[in-house]
């Protein structure tokens, strides 16, 4: 079976989605056109285990135009948009994914795209490279490097590398500036707020949103909070972080204090239980919580649910939980993240970036894998330099460039005072 996907029936509702995105993405459909003329792909399998998003899919295209066998599974249960898998899988792309899978089903799909016995990996979340490290290590052989997209994956395989546990290089582009400043910052500032919107329409102005974290995602989330005209308070662990949150001009505080004052609490720290029992307990009646991280564990289902006389479904992205205490919580989407389980995800002009950087680091990983370590590597930083180069000149921006006497100075240490 080369796919299994929600209905086939909306491939063609799911090209136009696509072809909306293709727009969007000039510098990606740039690395399209020069991939289509060089084949760097000739013979290469890569299996990419990401969201199933019509950005993914001008990904996907380009890596297929470049000569590359590709598949593609779900990297979320609810992240999946239907008709864009229905026109991948319609163009001949092995895809396994829909939106509202269960965990066997999630778990399924990613092992029928491990069928292909990939040569390159693409995760966002690292769950390929932990099955094939784990379960399919009879795959390791055929695997040249695999890449991890989002912060909670990185984290994860660095763990792996620390081990010794890691049998084959891994490159981190979420770690790359034209990924985590653009992507993780206003991507997921724009697209939280918009997933909240979509599930609740709630006015923000006035509001008090309480963000918890503050890295690249959850800043990117208080700033668009704020620009909405939310009060915006962050909680951290971090000194650093909390120390810039406080000079960006937000209230900074304990959780357990931020519990008592916040109408909507947004999680984005890639860790477990932020959001628990003991802050459900203090929370206003109405609150809503929303979970941007990657995985589902930030907001404790299991203690909301064991605080509560009541969960029911008021609309596709929102649940009501009534406490016994008789007030009421609304949580968005599950605990997935709402930016993609609620609305489309990032917008296309930022995935453009994050996209292109991979399909760059696919071919340079094509011809220097032999080269690296099994470890997590640094997306080269000259594919950094060129991405943001063509994201700027298809954006029209020109900037200068160094004389020779400035290219000298910076090169000397002679001259001083
Ligand atoms: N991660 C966040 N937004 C995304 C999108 N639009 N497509 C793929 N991955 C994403």
């Amino acid at each position: 079976m080369s796919y299994k996907v929600k209905d086939i029936g909306l491939a063609e509702q799911g090209k136009l989605k696509i072809e909306w995105a293709e727009q969007q993405m000039p510098v990606l459909m740039s690395i399209r056109k020069d991939f289509e003329k060089a084949q760097p792909f000739k013979g290469v399998t890569v299996a990419a285990c990401l969201h199933v998003t019509k950005e993914t899919a001008v990904l996907v295209r380009t890596l297929k135009a470049g000569g590359a066998i590709v598949g593609l599974s779900a990297s979320n249960p609810l992240s999946t948009q239907d008709d864009v898998a229905a026109a991948l899988a319609s163009e001949g792309i092995t895809v396994f994914a829909w939106k509202g899978q269960n965990n066997d089903e999630y778990y399924w799909g990613l092992n029928q795209l491990l069928e292909l016995k990939p040569n390159i990996t693409l995760d966002d979340g690292a769950d390929v490279i932990s099955t094939i490290h784990s379960k399919r290590t009879d795959l390791l052989k055929n695997v040249f490097a695999g890449q991890e997209e989002t912060t909670t994956g990185v984290i994860r395989l660095k763990a792996m590398a620390a081990d010794g546990a890691l049998k084959y290089p891994i490159i981190a582009v979420n770690d790359t500036p034209t990924k985590h400043m653009f992507d993780n910052y206003y991507g997921t500032g724009q697209s939280t707020i918009d997933g909240i919107l979509r599930a609740t329409n709630i006015m923000l102005a006035g509001k008090t949103v309480v963000v918890c974290g503050y890295g690249y995602c959850s800043a990117g989330i208080a700033l668009r909070s704020d620009g909405m005209g939310a009060n915006v308070v962050i909680t951290e662990v971090d000194p650093l972080k909390a120390l810039k949150a406080a000079m960006d001009g937000y209230r900074v505080m304990p959780l357990k204090e931020a519990s008592k004052i916040g109408d909507i609490f947004i999680t984005a720290t890639g860790d477990k239980n932020i959001l628990r029992a003991e802050h459900f307990q203090l929370m206003k009646s109405g609150a809503i919580l929303a979970n941007s991280g990657h995985f589902n564990v930030e907001i404790s289902i299991p203690d909301l649910e064991s605080l509560s006389k009541e969960r029911k479904k008021i609309n596709e992205n929102t649940e009501e939980f009534t406490l016994k205490t008789g007030n009421k919580l609304y949580f968005l989407a599950e605990g997935r993240l709402v930016n993609l389980a609620a609305a489309e995800g990032h917008p296309s002009a930022v995935m453009d970036m994050s996209f292109a950087d991979q399909a760059l680091v696919c071919e340079w990983l094509v011809k220097n894998y032999k080269t690296l370590t099994p470890v997590v590597h640094d997306v080269p930083k000259e594919i950094d330099e060129k991405v943001a180069r063509l994201k700027l000149k298809s954006m029209g921006v020109e900037i200068d460039s160094l004389t020779d006497e400035q290219k000298h100075y910076l090169g000397s240490w002679q001259e001083g005072t």
